[in-house]
């Protein structure tokens, strides 16, 4: 361990042990990624769901197993497929090679975004003690972004989200009850102020799990995993995000999806 004002070790180093609940021997506390990948992709257009439709000839789902799986310091990923598809994506990790680190599971999922992670969650070994829950929708996350929220989280923030300052300014509206309508603007934020948060969102273990235990969202539920410990009063903090964190979302993201792989390939020397 450094001294508290020298560098912070890598993610990839041990992390601190905790003690085992039977008294036995300390064990060292694990990082997991939980996946979200059980939607539809409905803004993507008809098609596969979303996590599984190709960049560059791979599923979605796997650039983003191996964007979580390129930090040293997550050592299990837990896959949210498809309710109907979980067999499929069980294949799917099996044939494309991940780290000898990296162990994965697959869980079926649930109708929100919220229900699927709390899935998920639920199949935790007791020994992972950092969380991070990351869209399937984000594929091209660099690893550094990765690893800047696991460390902040194992510095003792209890929830910590990457993100970007917006491009746009951003006006507050009463939505219109007929779509294309004119919407009355109630109020305009200073943009310096604004945020656009990401994945992946990292978590001390037991705060997320309070968070989904005990918040309730009506509709379609929480977007966003920060905002359910917001609601229990923690406090949350932003790191920076990376714009190849983007979210995969309409038609022309996935233009921008395959020209960032072009230029990495092209970087890379091919
Ligand atoms: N997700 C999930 N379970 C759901 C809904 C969403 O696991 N019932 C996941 C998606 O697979 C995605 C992430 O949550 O990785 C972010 O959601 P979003 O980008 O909204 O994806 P979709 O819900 O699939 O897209 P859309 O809203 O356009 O249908
Ligand atoms: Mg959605």
């Amino acid at each position: 361990m450094s001294s508290p004002d020298g560098p912070r070790p890598p993610a990839g180093a041990q992390a601190p042990a905790t003690p085992s609940a039977s008294g036995g021997p300390a064990r060292p506390a694990r990082t997991a990624v939980v996946i979200p990948a059980a939607g539809r992709g409905v803004r993507l257009g008809p098609g596969a769901p979303k996590a599984l439709r190709t960049l560059s000839g791979t599923p979605m789902l796997i650039h983003a197993v191996r964007a979580m799986a390129a930090s040293r310091a997550v050592s299990l990923v837990v896959v949210v497929a498809p309710p109907d598809g979980a067999h499929e994506v069980k294949n799917l990790l099996d044939t494309h090679a991940l780290p000898e680190r990296t162990d994965y599971v697959v869980v079926p999922g649930g109708m929100t975004r919220q229900e699927s992670v709390r899935l998920g969650l639920g199949a935790l070994p007791e020994d992972v003690t950092t969380v991070l829950v990351h869209d399937a929708a984000r594929p091209l996350v660099p690893v550094e972004t990765v690893d800047a929220v696991i460390e902040a989280v194992r510095g003792g923030a209890p929830a910590v989200v990457p993100a970007v300052p917006l491009a746009d300014t951003v006006k507050e509206v009463e939505p219109s009850a007929v779509p294309g309508d004119p919407e009355p603007v109630l109020a305009t934020p200073v943009r310096a102020r604004l945020r656009a948060v990401q994945t992946p969102q990292g978590f001390d273990r037991d705060t997320l799990m309070r968070a989904h235990a005990t918040v309730t969202l009506d509709g379609e539920g929480a977007t966003d995993d920060a905002g359910m410990v917001e609601r229990l009063g923690e406090p949350v903090v932003v790191v920076p995000g990376h714009e190849e964190a983007f979210k995969v979302t309409r038609p022309l993201d996935l233009v921008l999806a395959e020209a960032v792989l072009a230029r990495r390939r092209a970087n890379d020397g091919f």
